[in-house]
C-alpha cells in the first residue's frame, strides 16, 4: 500500500485546510449555538467542488480519487461535523448512488445541480421501525398507471428539510423481503411529501435532521433508480461510500482534538509550568495521537481499495468502527486536558464530543460493524439470532 500523497493530493489537502480555517471554523460555534443550518456555507462547499468530488467531471463533479475525497472530508470534519454531514450525505449517499445506478437522463438531470450545491439531496432509508435491520423497510411502493405511489415514514434523515431531492427506499413486494426493495428519486416538492425538523439533538445541532412523511406521493416510472429489487444493494453500496466519509470526518475530529489539546496544554500553566509538562497530560495527548494515526491509516487503506475498485466492505467497516470510536474517545480526553475550559464552547472540544457521539450510531452502529467484521472473519452470520428449526 503506497501511503505517500501525490503532489496533487497534497494541494487538494492544503486548499481544503485553508478553506475550512477561513470559512468553516469561524462560523462553527455560532451555528451550533443557534442550531442553524448554514445553507450559504453549504453552497460554498458546492462552489469549492466539495459536494461531489469523486463524481465524473462530465456530470459536474471533479473526478477525484477516493483518497483525495477523504482528505477533503477530514478537513471539513475538523472544522465542523455538521458541514461534514452535508458533504458526506450529498457526495457519498446521494450523488454516488445516482452516478452508479442512474440512467443517463437521471445523471444529467440531477448530478450537475447536486455537485454545484444548487440542489441538496437526502437519503431516505431509515424509518421509525427500521434502523439496523435495513431490509425491513415498511414504506410501500405500489404500481399505478405510468409510475408508482409511495406511502410511509422516514426518520433521522440528514438534510431532509433542506433537500430538493430525496432518495426514497420503499418495498414493492413485502413477501420478497430485501429483494423487493426499490429506490426512487423523489423531488421533495412533490405533492404528499412532508418533512419535519427533529429538535433537541445532543450534537450536530447545525445539521438539518428530519422525519419525513410520504402520503401517497406519486412519481413517474423514470423516478426509479436501478431496477425493482435493486434497492437493498443500492443502499448497501451507498453506505459503503458513506461510512468511508463518516470515518474520514472522524479522523478530522481526532486531529482537531490533538491540535486543541497541544495548544491548550502548552499555554495553560499550573504549579508554575505548562500543563504539557505533566506526564499524565502527555499520556492523554499521546493516546489521542495514536488513535488519530491509526484511524487515518485505516481510512487511507479503505480509500486506496476503493480507488483500485477492489472489494472493501469489511475494510470500510473497520475504518468506520475504529475512527468513530476514536473520535469519541479523543474528544472526551481532549475535554480532560482542557479541564473546566473544555466544558464550555470557548474551545471546540465539547462540540467535538457532542458531534462525534452520533457517528457510532448512524450509517451502521458500532455493533453492526463488529458483526460485519466478525462475519467476514469467521464465515458465520451472527446478525440475527437463529429461530427454532433454523440452522
Ligand atoms: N454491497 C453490495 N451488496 C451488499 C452489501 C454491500 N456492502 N452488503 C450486503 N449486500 C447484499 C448481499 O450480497 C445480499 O445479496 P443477495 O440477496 O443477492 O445474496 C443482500 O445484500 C443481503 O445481504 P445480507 O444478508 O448481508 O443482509 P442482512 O439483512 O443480513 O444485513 C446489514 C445486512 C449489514 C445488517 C445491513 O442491514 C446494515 O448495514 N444495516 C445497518 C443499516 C445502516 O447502516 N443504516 C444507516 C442509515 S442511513 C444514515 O444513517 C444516513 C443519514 O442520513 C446520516
Amino acid at each position: 500500500m503506497d501511503l505517500d500523497l501525490t503532489d496533487e493530493q497534497r494541494l487538494i489537502q492544503e486548499t481544503a485546510r485553508e478553506f475550512v480555517d477561513r470559512e468553516i471554523v469561524p462560523r462553527a460555534r455560532d451555528s451550533d449555538r443557534a442550531a442553524r443550518f448554514d445553507r450559504e456555507l453549504a453552497a460554498s462547499l458546492g462552489e469549492m467542488g466539495y459536494l461531489g468530488a469523486p463524481v465524473a467531471e462530465e456530470y459536474g463533479g471533479r473526478s477525484l480519487d477516493y483518497t483525495s475525497y477523504g482528505l477533503i472530508v477530514e478537513e471539513v470534519g475538523r472544522g465542523d461535523s455538521s458541514m461534514r454531514t452535508v458533504v458526506s450525505v450529498q457526495t457519498s449517499l446521494v450523488c454516488g448512488s445516482i452516478e452508479r445506478w442512474g440512467t443517463e437522463d437521471q445523471k444529467r438531470h440531477w448530478l450537475p445541480r447536486l455537485c454545484s450545491g444548487e440542489a441538496l439531496g437526502c437519503f431516505g432509508l431509515t424509518e421509525p421501525d427500521t434502523g439496523s435491520d435495513a431490509a425491513s423497510v415498511r414504506t410501500r411502493a405500489e404500481r399505478v398507471d405510468g409510475g408508482w405511489r409511495l406511502s410511509g415514514q422516514k426518520m433521522w434523515i440528514s438534510l431532509g428539510n433542506q433537500a430538493e431531492l430525496a432518495l426514497i427506499f420503499a418495498q414493492t413486494d413485502p413477501e420478497a423481503k430485501h429483494k423487493g426493495l426499490a429506490c426512487f428519486l423523489v423531488p421533495t416538492a412533490t405533492k404528499g411529501f412532508a418533512s419535519q425538523e427533529i429538535h433537541g439533538k445532543l450534537g450536530l445541532r447545525a445539521s438539518d435532521t428530519a422525519s419525513i412523511a410520504l402520503d401517497e406521493v406519486e412519481v413517474a416510472d423514470d423516478a426509479l433508480l436501478g431496477d425493482v429489487g435493486d434497492g437493498f444493494k443500492i443502499a448497501m453500496t451507498a453506505l459503503d461510500a458513506g461510512r468511508y466519509s463518516v470515518a474520514a470526518g472522524c479522523v478530522g475530529i481526532c486531529e482537531g482534538c490533538v491540535q486543541a489539546s497541544v495548544s491548550y496544554a502548552t499555554e495553560r500553566r499550573q504549579f508554575g509550568v505548562p500543563i504539557a509538562t505533566f506526564q499524565l497530560v502527555q499520556e492523554l495527548i499521546a493516546d489521542m495521537v495514536v488513535k488519530r494515526d491509526a484511524a487515518r491509516l485505516l481510512v487511507r487503506r479503505a480509500g486506496i481499495l476503493k480507488d483500485q475498485a477492489k472489494p472493501n466492505t469489511t475494510e470500510t467497516s473497520i475504518a468506520k468502527l475504529f475512527a468513530t470510536e476514536a473520535a469519541v474517545e479523543c474528544a472526551n480526553a481532549a475535554i480532560q486536558v482542557h479541564g473546566g475550559s473544555g466544558y464550555v464552547d470557548d474551545h471546540p472540544v465539547e462540540r467535538y464530543l457532542r458531534d462525534a457521539r452520533v457517528t457510532t450510531l448512524y450509517e451502521g452502529t458500532s455493533q453492526i460493524h463488529k458483526l460485519i467484521i466478525g462475519r467476514d472473519a469467521t464465515g458465520i452470520n451472527a446478525m440475527t439470532p437463529l429461530r427454532a428449526g433454523e440452522s
